[in-house]
């Protein structure tokens, strides 16, 4: 079945980056969102991001209003209906997503295949909500999406071989560069990520380096365009930590462990980047370190 129609639910910070991605692939595409302000505030981000890359010379105006005019906004689920595959990114809460996967399996054809972009939940349990639970996979993409090359497809043990093959097809329309995993908690990548993020906070928290050196450590010395503690106030440290939760409940194991400082500077809202401190007080140009942290 060819994919002409897609559905994203979320358009927050990922689901906008991936209604983006498929409206620029050239799909037609169709993004849910709980009210209108959000539906006016995720589509105002994609708009924002492609002004931005307009102004760089990555692409012209013309593009621009050609790649807008394939987003249509809604705030009702059974407008997803016509989408030959839906996109699931809505927050990372069990209960939210097996209703909404109830109401899309009600909404949508027996083809549309399910995806759900969750970083670390189960997508055999999700499957499980919904009677298509053989065109149900994991499409897991990075932040920040347009920009990130990586999509990993995720198969269950109840997804069919026609539906991944179609999901990972899909996901290279995207001008994405797809891996294969299977459901193990975490995938491939936050399998490796989580414990090395995790570790450069013990680091900190035993004193081997200050965050400015740990950060550069890795950048200078690795390569990575990021280094450690910038990395977790870019993608959240509220996110890292529940994340890092769901992987220590299934596996149990030490490594996944979310360590005391992280859990506090959640617990003070220093959930980096977005709330405008974190390792880093993002008030100050350049940030700088935050102070008392250990
Ligand atoms: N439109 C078009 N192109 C744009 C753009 C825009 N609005 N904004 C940036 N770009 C392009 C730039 O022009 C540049 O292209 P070039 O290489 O051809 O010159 C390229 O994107 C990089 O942009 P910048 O130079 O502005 O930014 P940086 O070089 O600082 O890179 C970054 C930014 C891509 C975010 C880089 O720092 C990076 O890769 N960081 C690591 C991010 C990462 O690891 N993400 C994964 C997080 S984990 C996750 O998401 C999983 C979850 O489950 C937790």
């Amino acid at each position: 079945m060819a994919i002409e129609t897609v559905g994203v639910v979320g358009c927050g910070l990922m689901g906008s980056g991936i209604a983006q991605v498929a409206a620029e692939a050239g799909y037609a595409v169709v993004v849910r969102e709980v009210s209108d302000a959000l539906v006016k505030k995720g589509l105002a981000r994609i708009d924002a991001f492609l002004q931005k890359g307009v102004e760089r010379g990555k692409l012209t105006p013309e593009r621009k209003a050609e790649v807008m005019g394939r987003l249509a906004g809604t705030t009702k689920l059974d407008e997803l209906g016509r989408c030959d595959v839906v996109i699931e990114a809505v927050v990372e809460n069990l209960d939210l997503k097996r209703e909404v996967y109830q109401a899309l399996d009600q909404a949508c054809p027996a083809h549309t295949i399910f995806a759900s972009n969750t970083s670390s939940l189960s997508i055999t349990e999700m499957a499980a909500f919904t009677k298509r639970a053989d065109r149900f996979v994991g499409l897991h993409f990075f932040n920040p999406v347009p920009l990130m090359k990586l999509v990993e497809v995720v198969r269950s043990p109840l997804t069919s071989s026609a539906a991944f093959d179609e999901a990972y097809a899909f996901a290279k329309s995207l001008g994405k560069e797809p891996i294969k995993a299977t459901d193990k908690t975490g995938f491939i990548v936050n399998r490796l990520l989580v414990p090395y993020l995790l570790d450069a906070i013990r680091a900190l928290e035993e004193g081997v380096g200050s965050v400015e050196d740990i950060d550069r450590g890795m950048q200078l010395g690795c390569g990575h365009p990021m280094g450690p503690l910038t990395l977790l106030d870019f993608v959240g440290n509220d996110t890292t930590y529940h994340i890092a939760n769901i992987m220590f409940d299934e596996f149990r194991e030490k490594r996944f462990a979310p360590p005391p400082l992280l859990k506090r500077m959640v617990q003070a809202g220093l959930h980096g980047r977005k709330a405008g401190r974190g390792f880093y007080d993002y008030g100050q140009d350049p940030p700088r370190p935050m102070a008392g942290l250990v």
